[in-house]
């Protein structure tokens, strides 16, 4: 039996620019997704999805999910003529829009698959195939969403042409962040896609706005590595004005933003996708991070609460 991991994710700058060449912050998660293979004899593969997830979320992906797993299988040359594989999905992280559930389960499969059959698969490697079955769910990932799944950790990335480059960023110590899940179901391929038509019918407004989020997140950084939260936060209220702009909030997300402001988060904005899915809104200490949860949950909204820069 083969196991593997991959880390959920949490995106703190920049998704959507990330796709265009502009570099993005993002961070794991406390929570992952666990992958078990086993193998016997006979043919093809059967998928056992025990996640737990937002209402209606594997139900809504499994066809991309199908495309996934046969777009990693391929690619890790896996025999699924003369052998038959039994693939268990688990783990803590909530199979959800935002949190980089597809990526998760991708690394994780890789790593099982690369277990069970001794492949011996580097990181980097393991990063390549759910590189690979992330373009099942969404045609161009940028590679930010595998890239966080495989190495977990707080990374600086950017596309470079095909090159997807990160750099490792360390903070003076771990920061308490709430996530709120706004239960909506997202499809990042539409998402992404109106990004780009809009921008092809705005150039000049959308390159103006390329340009803040270019700028936006190098002076975050720079907050980050200074450990001046406020000023993070800050940034990170900024880029949801950004993220807003290009059309790729909605009425729950900005509500669940202005909800952890109100109960004095240091800033809050949509991660990942949008549209739907999870907001995040930073929350140092223990106190702020269990007020501010607990007005998301008195909402009626999931609630996760995590760290960042472990
Ligand atoms: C989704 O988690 C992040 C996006 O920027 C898409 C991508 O980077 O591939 C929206």
């Amino acid at each position: 039996m083969g196991q593997g991991v991959g880390f959920g994710k949490v995106i703190l700058f920049n998704e959507h620019f990330v796709v265009y060449g502009i570099p993005a912050v993002v961070s794991a998660v406390g929570a992952k997704t666990t992958a078990l293979v086993e193998r016997s004899s006979g043919s093809g593969y059967e998928l056992k999805d025990e996640r737990p997830e937002t209402p209606g979320y594997k139900a809504e992906k499994l066809q991309q999910q199908k495309e996934s797993m046969n777009i990693m299988l391929k690619f890790m040359n896996i025999d699924t003529q003369h052998n038959h594989y039994v693939i268990t999905l688990g783990g803590d992280l909530i199979a959800a829009s935002g949190v980089g559930a597809s990526a998760a389960s991708c690394a994780a499969i890789a790593r099982a698959f690369s277990q069970e059959l001794n492949l011996d698969l580097s990181d980097e490697r393991i990063n390549e195939v759910a590189y690979e079955g992330e373009k099942g769910y969404h045609g161009t990932p940028s590679g930010i969403d595998n890239t966080a799944a495989t190495y977990g950790g707080l990374i600086w990335y950017r596309r470079e042409g095909s090159a997807q480059v990160m750099e490792r960023m360390r903070l003076r110590k771990p920061v308490e962040v709430v996530m709120g899940n706004t239960g909506k179901v997202t499809d990042t391929k539409v998402v992404v896609a109106g990004v780009k038509e809009r921008k092809e019918r705005e150039p000049e407004r959308y390159q103006r706005l390329f340009q803040d989020a270019d700028q936006l997140v190098r002076d975050a950084r720079k907050q980050l590595q200074d450990f001046n939260l406020e000023k993070v936060g800050a940034y990170m209220n900024e880029n949801h004005r950004l993220l807003q702009e290009i059309g790729v909030s909605s009425p729950d997300l900005d509500a669940l933003v202005k909800l952890a402001r109100d109960s004095g988060a240091l800033g809050a904005k949509l991660t990942g996708t949008g549209r739907g899915g999870y907001m995040v809104a930073l929350t140092p200490g223990r106190e702020l991070q269990d007020r501010v949860a607990n007005e998301i949950a008195r909402h009626g909204s999931q609630v996760l609460r995590t760290m960042i820069g472990t």
